[in-house]
Order: C-alpha cells, then structure tokens, then sequence
C-alpha cells in the first residue's frame, strides 16, 4: 500500500481514484474541462452526451451522426415491450415504482444486445449509445402502461429531448418546455464519484458487464438520498401545502420548519457530500423553472414562492442550501410530468456520465475493494 489508509464513514473526503471526466469542487463543476454554466448555456444535451461518451466536443458532422445513430436506437425490442405492457398493473397495483421498473427493462436490454459480454471499448461505447437512445422510450412506454393508453412511438423528427417529452404524453412538446427539460438533462449528465457513478464503477472494476453496472447504478441513484430526492423534494413541497393550505403563508412556513427541525428531519433537496454551500446546478435549473411557471400561471409561481421561502428559512437558519434535485422537483411538476418520473428522467441523463465512468473503469481497471475496521466479538473457540 502506497499511502497510510484512510477511515472514514461513508468515504467522506476519500480520494477513491482518478478520471479524465468530470470536476466536482466548491468552485466549480467541469465536464472534461467545460465549465456547467457554460454547457447549460451554450451546448445541446445531445453534444454533452457526445462529448461525455465519445470523449470530445463533437463537430457539425459528428453531431449529426451522433443524432442520427441514436435516433435508429430509439425502439425497443419485443420482450422490452411485452414486460412495459404489465408495468402499469405492476405500478399501480403492486409495490413497483418507476424507477424499479427502468431498472428491470435496462436488464432486459442486456439479455437482448448481442455485445453484453464484450467489454471492448467498441463494444461499450456501442451499448452506451444503445441505452442512452432507449432509455427515453422505456421512461415514455412505462408512462402509457400507467396511464393506460397505448404506446407513443418514438417520433424521428424531433430531438432527444423533445421526443422524451412526447413520449410520455402523445403531445408535442412546446419549445420552451424542450429547452427547460433539455437544459436539466446537461446539468444531471454527470458529478463525478457520487454514490450511482461509484456503483457503477465497482461493478464494472470485477470486469462485470456495462449493463449490470447501469443496473446497479439505478438502483443507487433510487434512493431518496441520491436521486430520488428531486421526487421527494417536489412530496415534501406538497406535504407543506397540504399542511398550512395553499396561501402561502410565511409564518405557518416557518412553523412546518421549525417542526421539521424538531424531529431532525432531513429536507429533501437541500444539502450535499461536496457542495457546503450553493451546488452550481441549483440556481441554473431554479431561473429556468420559474419562467416556466411564470408563463405557466400563478398557482405554479406560488409553488416556486413556498421554495423560495424554504429555501431561505434553510440557508438563513441552518446554513444548508439547495442541490440540483430542490428547483428539479418544482421545474418538472411545472411541466406536469408525473413526480414518479423525476428520477426515472435523471438517469436518462446520467446515463451518460454513467457509461464514461464504466469505459474510463474497463480501459484502466484495478479491483476497487477497500478495507473495513473490524469492530465485532474479539477472537472465541465455537465450542467454547
Ligand atoms: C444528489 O454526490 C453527488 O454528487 C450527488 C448528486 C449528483 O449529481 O450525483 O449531486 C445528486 O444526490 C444530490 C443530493 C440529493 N439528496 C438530498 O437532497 C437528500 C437530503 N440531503 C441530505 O440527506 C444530505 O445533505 C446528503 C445525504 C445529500 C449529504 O449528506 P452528508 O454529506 O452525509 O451530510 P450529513 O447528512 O452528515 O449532514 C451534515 C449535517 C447534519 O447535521 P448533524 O446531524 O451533524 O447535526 O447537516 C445536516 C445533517 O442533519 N443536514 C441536513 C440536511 N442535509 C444535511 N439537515 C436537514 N436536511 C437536510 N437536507
């Protein structure tokens, strides 16, 4: 062992490996030396794919192949489809949720892609373009199932974005909402070794298969904790108004936080491992959300007003600010897609950051296992 080892719970502070992918730090959050503010204000979803996945910003003509290529993978084959035919029933009346669902279509996928086993990083780069292209249809296939409608085919004429917004609905997306949702994708593509893209990388580092990594990465990123906090966010929010009404009033406000302070409750959306205080994403994602629900009507702004609010009572009272997942909760209930959806719709972004993280693995392997401090019975004879 090169360096004296490091304990600490969680792996908090813990230097677990190198990559050429992304920078998180408290000043800032670089994707392969692009700064976040820049790509959510310059650069499609579908170029930050490619450069996350192919390594570099694509050209003119490489994007175009790009689209083109993930376009020609948007269906999905016949046993996909045939368990999203039952994934309403198994929502709606049993105990599976949206994102247990993506999971268990994404392992099918594996069963079915010719490549599973290579893990080449041609073979790799291959798959990742396949699941990132499916994915979008799996999350809009699963929303009809639930919806009980028939299913919405991809449509070839519109972008990433949009056509995972049509997908869920049957509806053409307006502009505005592809921008907003196209912007959310950029910003949740990728974070470095946070605990799904660590996942991930502990599959891949035994020479597992990239779908079993994606695999337990969503299962990782489920958790409220993780991902699942954008959907648990936008609960907590409803929680509050179902508790003191809609009028949002400052001291009833006030009151549910103090109350939730009480218990030691840990509010949904704020916090961060990394971040100590703003997460960069958060105040991109927040503008962009309001303006939907300025144009969408005052019962949408009054919900970003009970945010705002908060927000503050958190950041003044408590020091803690709000990650990405706190204006992704009031952003995507603006735009009414379904709140089980929320986290469902982060891996089809993260997907990306994902599968770099999985060839960046596979290309330059070593076992990640590190050490645990023993602290149960000291040594005893069984027939003591
Ligand atoms: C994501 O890692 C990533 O990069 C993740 C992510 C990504 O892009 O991949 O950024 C996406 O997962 C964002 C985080 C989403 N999770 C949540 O919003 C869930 C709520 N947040 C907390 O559970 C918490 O902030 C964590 C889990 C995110 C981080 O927790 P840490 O680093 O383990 O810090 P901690 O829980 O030890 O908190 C330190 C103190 C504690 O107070 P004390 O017990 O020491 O008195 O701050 C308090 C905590 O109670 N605190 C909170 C809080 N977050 C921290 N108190 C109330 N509400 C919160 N949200």
């Amino acid at each position: 062992m090169t360096s004296a080892p490091t304990h600490a719970k969680g792996l908090e502070g813990v230097i677990a490996g190198e990559t050429e992918i992304c920078k998180v730090e408290q000043s800032a959050l670089i994707y392969r030396g692009y700064e976040i503010a820049d790509l959510a204000a310059n650069a499609s979803f579908e170029e930050v794919a490619h450069l996350l996945l192919v390594g570099h910003k694509p050209s003119a003509d490489e994007l175009k192949h790009f689209q083109a290529e993930l376009v020609a993978e948007r269906k999905l084959p016949e046993p996909v489809l045939n368990f999203l035919k039952t994934s309403g029933d198994l929502v709606n009346h049993h105990s599976a949720v949206p994102m247990d669902i993506l999971r268990t279509a994404v392992s099918i996928l594996g069963h079915l892609d010719q490549d599973c086993q290579d893990n080449s990083p041609e073979a790799n780069l291959k798959k990742s373009k396949r699941l990132l292209a499916k994915i979008p249809t799996i999350i809009g296939h699963m929303q009809n199932s639930i919806d009980r409608r028939d299913f919405v085919e991809p449509d070839a004429n519109l972008s990433h974005s949009a056509n995972l917004l049509y997908m869920m609905t049957g509806e053409q997306p307006s502009e505005e909402a592809v921008k907003v949702m196209d912007v959310s994708l950029v910003l949740y593509a990728e974070h470095d070794y946070n605990a799904s893209t660590f996942t991930s990388r502990v599959i891949a580092g035994t020479l597992s298969d990239l779908h079993g990594a994606v695999t337990g990465a969503i299962a990782a990123l489920k958790g409220p904790l993780h991902g699942g906090a954008n959907e648990a966010a936008m609960d907590m929010l409803a929680e509050i108004r179902n508790d003191i009404g809609h009028e949002n009033d400052d001291a009833k406000i006030d009151a549910w936080m103090q109350t939730a302070f009480a218990n030691k409750r840990k509010l949904m959306g704020f916090g961060h491992r990394v971040y100590k205080n703003d997460d960069h994403r958060a105040p991109i994602l927040h503008a962009l959300g309001r303006k939907a629900a300025e144009a969408r009507g005052p019962e949408f702004v009054k919900l970003f007003e009970l945010g705002e609010t908060v927000q503050n009572i958190m950041e003044t009272q408590k020091n803690i600010f709000p990650n990405v997942d706190f204006p992704c909760g009031m952003t995507y209930f603006t735009m009414g897609i379904p709140v089980p959806q929320y986290t469902p719709i982060f891996v089809a972004s993260r997907i990306t950051g994902w599968c770099a993280h999985i060839m960046e693995q596979h290309a330059n392997n070593r076992l990640i296992r590190p050490r645990v401090a023993y602290t149960g019975p000291d040594l005893r004879n069984w027939n003591d």
